[in-house]
């Protein structure tokens, strides 16, 4: 720690003391925050390193004051090469119309009425899992979860106005996207006419993304059929401050959309598998809960409160494993946080992971534990201790669905199947534009009735 000239401190850690950033970048951040104890603390050596933010208060003031900490820098930029000026990236009246036309899609009220939609979605897609589960076949961890989110999301958000396939397929192209832009983020001085390993496939990753979505879009702005559907409202005439909304920023916004609410559930639910393997007490009261819950084969909204264990064991998943793993800022103007001073321009590493890892807000922070989150139990304190869904006026508007949704096909799942992780429990993060396990699994469905008999 040093003391300037105005007295405020500027405290700054080398990664050189830490483990290898480059090697275990997860593991090196919450050993910053850890060593820190809460202090904000910057990376790397000399005056151009982030800044790590981990304290809830420090959190609290960066998340609720967008106009001083906007979403500028290295990863938006890279994001928005894919996105452009889409909700899910920007700042301003452009942010603001979108949020305004999307946020309706989203009230409880809302999200209640499609549940039972949702679940026949659900209930349809993972009867595709009968057939391997009779004959005992290893299937895909990711494949399965990425077809049952994508047909539940499409029917109830999307109107089935992207089919199932595609929308796969557009997955698949974010997932490119997140790997492939990484050489621009690291080198972010080269022209964009210099070509670099993955601008190809980046590329390409795109144009699926358009080829899917623009004539979709065309079609509904052409002959609007008065849908609720995410593109309808989307497609809907309005002006962005005086000026028509253009189809580039309606097929960002759609991009987003389908990126966002397909990615998270996949990334926070592919920790279950590994999870249900090593924690034989957790499936145990898991596998109890959803017996005595699920009567047939459909979950019905009426019987959604009454998962109570499983929104538990959801709420843990989002802890050690917070999809929306990294939301930096950068510092508009020069800013003093928690008695350090920030220069204008600087990048405020702001990650749910982090914090939610750290010693000074959680006992046994790398202990799987649901028991955390029992709902007669003390709240998360301080409130910004845990913030899967981040917080301010960009907090996440999909978070009462995921609540809704990721208890459903839990359930419908576990009420129908036993799933056997083959292989070891491997619980190494993948860093993308959410956290996946490094080990995609593969998985025997053994039908419950079976294993009951
Ligand atoms: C486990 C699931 C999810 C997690 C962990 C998650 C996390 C987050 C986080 C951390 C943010 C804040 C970004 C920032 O501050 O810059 C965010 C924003 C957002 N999320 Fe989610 N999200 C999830 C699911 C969803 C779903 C299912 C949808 C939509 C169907 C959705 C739509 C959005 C949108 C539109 C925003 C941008 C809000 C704004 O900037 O105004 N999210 N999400």
């Amino acid at each position: 720690m040093t003391e300037t000239a105005s007295g405020v401190r500027a405290r700054s850690l080398s990664l050189r003391k830490l483990p290898s950033l480059v090697r275990h970048p997860l593991d090196a951040l919450v050993e910053a925050g850890n060593t820190a104890n809460g202090e904000i603390v910057r990376l790397g050596v000399g005056s151009t390193g982030p800044y790590l933010v981990t304290s809830p208060d420090h959190l609290e003031t960066v998340l609720h004051n967008p106009e001083r900490y906007v979403r500028e820098g290295l990863l938006w930029n890279g994001v928005r090469r894919a996105v452009g000026e889409a909700i899910l990236v920007t700042e301003g009246p452009i942010w603001k119309s979108s949020r305004d036309v999307l946020r309706p899609l989203f009230t409880p009220a809302r999200v209640n009425t499609m549940t039972d939609r949702m679940a026949e979605a659900i209930g349809d897609a993972v009867d595709g899992l009968d057939e391997p589960a009779r004959r005992g076949l290893v299937v895909d961890g990711p494949t399965e979860l990425a077809r049952i989110v994508c047909q539940a999301t499409m029917r109830v958000l999307f109107g089935d106005r992207i089919s199932v396939p595609d929308a796969v397929r557009m997955v698949d192209a974010f997932g490119v996207i997140a790997t492939e832009m990484i050489p621009r983020i690291v080198v972010p001085w080269a022209p964009n006419w210099l070509p670099l390993p993955g601008d190809r496939a980046f590329a390409a990753a795109v144009a699926t993304l358009d080829e899917i979505v623009l004539p979709i879009i065309r079609s509904v702005r052409q002959a609007p059929d008065g849908g609720d559907d995410i593109i309808s409202a989307l497609c809907a005439p309005r002006d962005i401050e005086g000026d028509e909304v253009t189809e580039k920023q309606i097929r960002d916004d759609v991009v987003a959309m389908v990126s966002t609410s397909t990615e998270t559930t996949i990334a926070v639910l592919s920790w279950l598998w590994p999870v249900l393997a090593a924690h034989p007490e957790v499936a145990d009261r898991l596998y109890a809960e959803i017996d005595r819950v699920v009567d047939g084969t459909q979950v019905r909204r009426a019987r959604v409160p009454e998962l109570r264990y499983t929104r538990m064991v959801l709420d843990e998943l989002l802890r050690l494993w917070p999809a929306g793993w990294f939301i930096p800022r950068m510092a508009v103007g020069d800013e003093v946080l928690g008695g350090t001073r920030i220069e204008a321009g600087s990048t405020i590493l702001v990650s749910p992971y982090v914090t939610h890892r750290m010693r000074a807000f959680w006992s046994r922070p790398d202990d799987f534990d649901p028991e955390r989150f029992d709902p007669d139990g003390p709240k998360p304190d301080p409130y910004y201790s845990y913030f899967p869904f981040g917080g301010g006026q960009h907090r996440c508007l999909g978070q009462y669905l995921f609540a809704v949704e990721a208890p459903l096909i839990i359930a419908t799942l576990l009420g129908r199947f036993r799933p056997e992780l083959v292989g070891p429990a491997d619980f190494t993060p993948r860093m993308g534009a959410s956290l996946r396990p490094a080990t995609e699994a593969k998985l025997v469905f053994r039908p419950v009735r079976a294993v009951a008999a």
